[in-house]
């Protein structure tokens, strides 16, 4: 039965950690998937995840089961982080939770519920968007349309073109929203932006699904968390998918969540039975160890405030590799205007390079960036920046 399989194509970001792990050259830099390194090129664990993990070893008693929706606790947490503490929709029981294994396995979830549950066939996503939608929203069924979000001339938003798009869609479709830090421009809406897009949503009977992968490292928690409470304040049902991966340097313990919103909480509880259906017949219940570090950190004051601190100093570094990004690129000698590069947010920088430049980057200089031109700025150093600057310059 093998005999007629094909060759599936390499994956366009975790394929290219897989070429850069053969690559022999000793000056190679991974700028591909979105992974936060410190200034000596590492990707050390955070101290408060360490320091929650040792006191979970010290108190754990049982690997037995988790319930289907994971660690009750977690989940509380984890709507908090998102709609705040004093919000309504907590405080009316409108939202339900479920952990689930990092932002891919919530965004399946969310599909297949959304396929097999309700009325939806169909959903938005920006033009460009990460490119692992579309093959979770297809997988799980859906068909898939686009709106116009970036145009590449201008570094910049088109919004009146995205809304134009998003008049296309029809009522009970789903629009795909980067919650902060657009992957994989790196380009957010502003708060009267995502005010419109909630009043579209309510207009059109749009359900808004939320990718939240990056709060945190955008503005700030409570800051990158704006334009989706901005638009969960607007309408009466809504999904989040979210993803402790990059905010908590949990990537490989696959720790994310699926929210549900609904009308009210009857409906909510009514409706998570089958986002809990869903997750039994995928992989009935999740892995415990990435939730029991997240509600161990978020309800300990003391470690709360240290992973805070933490966040803070990985958001500021990015930050602080962006402007020297593009002052690296200028005292390499080229002319070309990069400055753009320092108002995009979050881990990324969506550089305007073409396919066979990004190629020649690769094969020529050891340089792996994704072939939409996309650049983790969070994987530069102050050593590897000059090896990419002139590489670049070469290229250009
Ligand atoms: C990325 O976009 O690089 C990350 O979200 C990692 C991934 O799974 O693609």
């Amino acid at each position: 039965i093998f005999s007629n399989v094909t060759q599936a194509p390499a994956d366009p970001i975790l394929g290219l950690t897989d070429a850069f792990k053969a690559d022999t050259r000793p000056t190679k830099v991974n700028l591909g998937v979105g992974i936060y390194k410190d200034e000596a090129g590492q990707t050390p664990v955070l101290s408060s995840v360490k320091k929650a993990e040792a006191k979970l070893i010290e108190i754990e008693k049982s690997k037995s089961y988790l319930g289907i929706d994971g660690v009750q606790a977690y989940n509380q947490a984890v709507q908090a982080l998102l709609f705040g503490d004093a919000s309504p929709i907590i405080a009316d029981k409108r939202a339900r939770t479920a952990q689930a294994p990092g932002g891919t396995g919530s965004l399946r979830m969310a599909a297949e519920f959304l396929v097999n549950n309700t009325s939806a066939d169909t959903i938005w996503v920006s033009n460009p968007t990460w490119a692992n939608h579309q093959s979770i929203f297809s997988a799980a069924g859906l068909n898939i349309e686009t709106y116009d979000y970036y145009v590449a001339e201008q570094h910049d938003i088109d919004f009146d073109a995205m809304l134009a798009s998003l008049a296309n869609a029809k009522a009970g479709d789903i629009v795909l929203l980067h919650g902060c830090c657009h992957n994989p421009t790196g380009i957010d809406l502003t708060i009267d932006q995502w005010r419109q897009i909630g009043e579209l949503c309510v207009k059109q009977q749009l359900v808004p699904l939320f990718d939240f992968a990056y709060q945190g490292f955008g503005a700030g928690i409570e800051e990158d968390a704006q334009g989706l409470r901005t638009v969960a304040a607007q309408v009466s049902e809504l999904i989040v998918a979210n993803s402790f991966s990059k905010n908590f340097g949990l990537y490989n313990e696959r720790i994310g969540a699926v929210t549900l919103v609904a009308v009210n909480s009857e409906e909510a509880e009514r409706a998570f039975s089958q986002v809990k259906k869903t997750i039994r017949s995928s992989y009935s219940n999740p892995p415990a160890h990435g939730g029991l570090i997240v509600s161990t950190i978020l309800a300990d004051a003391e470690l709360r405030a240290e992973w805070e601190q933490e966040l803070a100093q990985m958001r500021s570094r990015i930050a602080q590799m962006r402007e020297l990004f593009v002052a690296t690129l200028a005292a390499e000698g080229v002319t070309q205007d990069f400055s753009f590069i320092a108002k995009q947010n979050g881990m990324f920088s969506f550089s305007g390079l073409s396919k066979e430049q990004v190629a020649r980057l690769k094969d020529e200089f050891g340089v792996y960036i994704v072939g939409s031109g996309r650049i983790s700025v969070a994987g530069l150093t102050k050593a590897n920046l000059p090896v990419v600057c002139k590489a670049i310059a070469q290229v250009l």
